[in-house]
């Protein structure tokens, strides 16, 4: 019988079976079986498998290998052995249990010796795993692709989640995958912060279809740089994608920056004296209150205003003019702080819009920029949603280790990242966290993930890190994640009913964006 996977010899405990294949049978570990007839039938996953053979135990193997040694073309059938020679199985079930409700139920009485052992059919699959509520698919239960996996959306959207896994492992093409599944069914809006520019490729349809024509046709992009590299950016997509990109600036005010933000970027960028930093504690929060100096473009306009309080804390002149050029200097570089009234000003409502998938590409940016960008942008999109001015939005974070590090180590966007990671839920702000270094990433922003996509990760620092942040994850599951292919994921968390490892979907809607170039082709344009 095809789907016969074998026969219960020993019951551990009320979910943990010892079981046997016939001579020649094979059954893989983590795969899905169903156990016990009828009401209780229950779902198990094989967890550990030897091979063994009843004809050859340990002193047989000894006195096998002394034969084998003086003649190794011995064959043990020409030597007498008789019987079925060939090698079965054996192995570990966890009995998973059977789906009541939103929870799986497990039996409360082990299971008989002799109880027959069947691999799951999809008919049985499909019954458990289906999903709840509103949901995307976005793969299949890798040991059978057959079975469709689902993500329910409000859980994975008002409760965060994160992909975490090795550079090459299948992040950004998860995150997409995910973005299509959203935007072809619900109008729900996405903000998606691209440090790479990798994701304006969600606009190029792959295939003539109606779902990627609903897909390319909600994604609007916004380019954070000055004009000039806009355009040369646009050129390059063009010349990668054969296909015009529609793209539009981002800036915001040198006021948008709030105190502790200033001061970090000045910090970073040029170091501050003690004075220096007294002016912009006392002085900055005078500008940001200003509705006249917050709208401004004109940087002497913010420099007049310090200096009212700046005579107040500190008697140094140094201090006050070296500052000032210093303010001068960062209003002069940062691409994103408009210098004239015609740069367009960032409106969070053209950001978060109903049917919109956001694109900002940052990727012509430092990451201090970045960093301070981020915190301006998604400090708008909180405030505005505590305010319901927007509608609920997914916002992602690519590289997240660059904007949430882990530890004492602070940016200007670490503040605001963890306030979503903590209050975004109520106000349905949810986040996504994309990271190749788990480990780099701040433990609380990870742990307020409750939907984890974990995918190849070999670092054992990561792993470790994984684990404690995580309460779904054990060390069996490590030892799998340690040997996933990229584009193979595990899911745990409040999205999925089940933790399971699944083949995130091939097919995609639209072009990747993040393919590695080849330095053979790339030569070839020199
Ligand atoms: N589910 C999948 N199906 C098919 N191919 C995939 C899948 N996931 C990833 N790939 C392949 O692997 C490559 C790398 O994937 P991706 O760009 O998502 O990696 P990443 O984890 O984001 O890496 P990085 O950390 O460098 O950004 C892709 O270009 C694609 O060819
Ligand atoms: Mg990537």
């Amino acid at each position: 019988m095809d789907n016969f996977a074998g026969t219960v010899y020993e019951t551990l405990s009320t979910t943990r079976v010892r079981f046997s294949t016939k001579p020649g049978g094979f059954v893989s570990s983590g795969e899905l079986v169903e156990i016990g007839g009828g009401d209780r039938k229950q779902l198990g996953r094989i967890i550990s498998i030897e091979r063994r053979n009843y004809l050859i135990d340990q002193d047989g193997a000894v006195q096998l290998s002394s034969l084998y040694d003086g003649d190794p073309s011995i064959d043990t059938k020409t030597m007498g052995i008789r019987g079925d020679f060939r090698d079965h199985i054996v192995g570990e079930i966890e009995i998973i249990g059977r789906r009541d409700g939103n929870i799986f139920k497990r039996p409360r009485a082990p299971f008989n010796i002799g109880e027959k052992i069947f691999k799951a059919s999809r008919e049985f699959l499909e019954e458990q795993l289906r999903p709840d509520a509103q949901s995307i698919a976005i793969g299949t239960f890798r040991d059978n692709h057959e079975v469709k996996v689902h993500l329910n959306l409000n859980e994975l959207i008002s409760k965060h989640f994160c992909v975490l896994a090795m550079t090459g492992g299948g992040k950004s093409w998860t995150i997409a995958v995910i973005i299509e599944a959203i935007a072809k069914e619900y109008d729900i809006p996405i903000v998606i912060f691209d440090p790479h520019g990798e994701y304006s490729s969600l606009c190029c349809a792959r295939g003539d279809t109606p779902d990627a024509a609903s897909v390319t046709g909600k994604i609007k992009i916004f380019v954070v740089a000055e004009k000039t590299i806009q355009e040369s950016s646009d050129m390059l997509f063009e010349e990668k994608f054969n296909k015009q990109r529609d793209s539009e600036r981002l800036c915001v005010n040198m006021a948008d920056l709030e105190t502790y933000q200033i001061i970090y970027l000045m910090q970073s960028m040029f170091e501050l004296s003690e004075a220096q930093n007294r002016i912009l504690q006392a002085g900055w929060s005078d500008i940001t209150d200003d509705p006249d100096i917050k709208s401004t473009t004109d940087i002497e306009k913010i420099i007049e205003k310090l200096e009212e309080v700046a005579s107040r804390v500190t008697k140094g002149e140094a201090a006050k003019n070296i500052l000032n050029t210093k303010l001068r200097l960062l209003y002069r570089d940062a691409p994103f702080i408009r210098k004239q009234v015609d740069d367009p000003r960032a409106d969070i409502k053209d950001i978060v819009k109903k049917g919109q998938v956001t694109v900002i590409d940052m990727s012509g940016m430092e990451v201090l920029y970045q960093q301070a960008f981020i915190a301006i942008i998604s400090n708008k999109i909180l405030r505005g949603r505590m305010r319901r001015e927007i509608p609920p939005v997914l916002t992602i974070f690519e590289e997240a280790h660059r904007y949430i590090p882990s530890g004492a180590e602070f940016t200007a966007s670490k503040p605001t990242i963890k306030r979503i990671a903590q209050e975004g839920r109520k106000f349905i702000m949810g986040m996504g966290i994309i990271s190749q270094r788990p480990s780099r990433v701040d433990s609380d922003v990870l742990s307020q993930c409750n939907t984890q996509i974990i995918m190849r990760l070999t670092n054992p620092n990561d792993q470790k890190y994984v684990k404690q942040v995580s309460e779904h994850v054990t060390d069996s599951d490590l030892e799998e994640i340690r040997t996933l292919a990229p584009g193979e994921a595990y899911l745990f968390g409040s999205a999925v009913p089940l933790s399971l490892p699944t083949q995130i979907e091939a097919d995609r809607l639209t072009l990747h964006g993040g393919y590695t170039p080849d330095i053979v082709d790339e030569l070839q344009k020199f």
